[in-house]
């Protein structure tokens, strides 16, 4: 494919399937969009299913078929939405044992630019995507390779059409991608859509009401942030006591929310490494003083999302 892409992703892929496994607290996410990629990119799984526990196809089928293969992931900054869109395929590939490909459009380092360049960005990037499923894809409805359409950053472009500084040509972005979408979902491809944002109440209504599920992420509880400093710092030797602190350290202050998921992995632990480096073990008031010296993300502003 062109440059509209990045480099695409196959599954199965070990790497994503170790970054799937790093994910912690998001099971529930996890778990219903595995599900939903299973059910588009391999359409006949839930008939096989009714006849297997109902002894018919149940009339019900009909409307989880019609739906637009569209997920939404949304929520706040650092809180996996990206890694879990840039690795599920693994997990899907596996169980449908069919070969998955991502197909990665990200909308965040595109700026407006010129006139019709959004526009002509997603009916490209559509158009060449149904062109490889349909390459791909078995003429006997059973399908031989799945794929997924990642757009993150999706508020870049999908903002709502009711925002007064809209400007002419970002609706026209909008527009070509609910065409896209309407498309899509007629096609009966074993394709899927996901699109990212961090700010769920900027996306356009019409592509919100399209959306087969809408997946909220959050900042992790004070359970999932001992789940990720405890697998964090294994082997390191703090004991209960001393991560309930770190724990404590990396809540909600006064004026501050707590800490994402990639304050904890991708700031704090390593600081707390570096810190150490070269000359000294990992020691807990250290590791303690830097978590509260770290400042959390600042929350997004989401905007009034349904
Ligand atoms: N639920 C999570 N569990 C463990 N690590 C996470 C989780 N969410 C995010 N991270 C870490 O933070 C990094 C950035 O997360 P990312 O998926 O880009 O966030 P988002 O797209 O929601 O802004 C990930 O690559 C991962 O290292
Ligand atoms: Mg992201």
């Amino acid at each position: 494919m062109t440059d509209v892409f990045e480099a695409s992703i196959e599954y199965p892929d070990p790497d994503a399937r170790k970054r799937l496994a790093q994910l912690t607290g998001i099971d529930d996410q996890r778990t219903r969009l595995e599900k939903g990629l299973m059910l588009t990119l391999d359409r006949a799984a839930i008939e096989r299913w009714s006849t297997q526990h109902h002894k018919q196809v149940l009339p019900l089928i009909a409307h989880f078929q019609a739906r637009p293969p569209l997920f939404l992931l949304a929520g706040d900054v650092g809180t996996g939405k990206t890694a879990l869109a840039e690795s599920i395929g693994d997990a899907v590939a596996r169980s449908a044992n069919i070969p998955v490909t991502l197909h990665r459009l990200s909308l965040g380092s595109r700026g407006s630019g010129l006139v019709g360049e959004m526009t002509q960005l997603v009916t490209t990037a559509f158009d060449q995507f149904v062109e490889a499923a349909r390459k791909s894809s078995g003429k006997t409805g059973q399908a031989k390779a799945g794929h997924i359409l990642l757009i993150d950053e999706a508020d870049a472009l999908a903002q709502s059409r009711e925002t007064q500084q809209m400007h002419h040509e970002d609706r026209a972005g909008v527009n070509a991608l609910i065409r896209g979408i309407n498309e899509l979902a007629e096609a009966r491809l074993p394709v899927a859509v996901i699109m990212c944002t961090n700010r769920v109440g900027a996306i356009d209504p019409a592509v919100r009401r399209r959306a087969a599920e809408i997946l909220r992420f959050g900042r992790p509880t004070t359970e999932q942030r001992l789940a990720v400093l405890r697998k964090g710092l294994e082997g390191v030797g703090f004991d209960e006591k001393q991560l309930a602190a770190l724990v404590d350290a990396t809540g909600a202050r006064k004026s501050e929310p707590g800490f994402t998921y990639s304050d904890l992995t991708q700031r704090l632990l390593p600081s707390i490494a570096l810190d150490a480096f070269p000359n000294t073990p990992i020691r807990f008031d250290r590791a303690l003083a830097i978590a509260k010296a770290t400042n959390a993300s600042p929350q997004f502003n989401e905007g009034t999302g349904d």
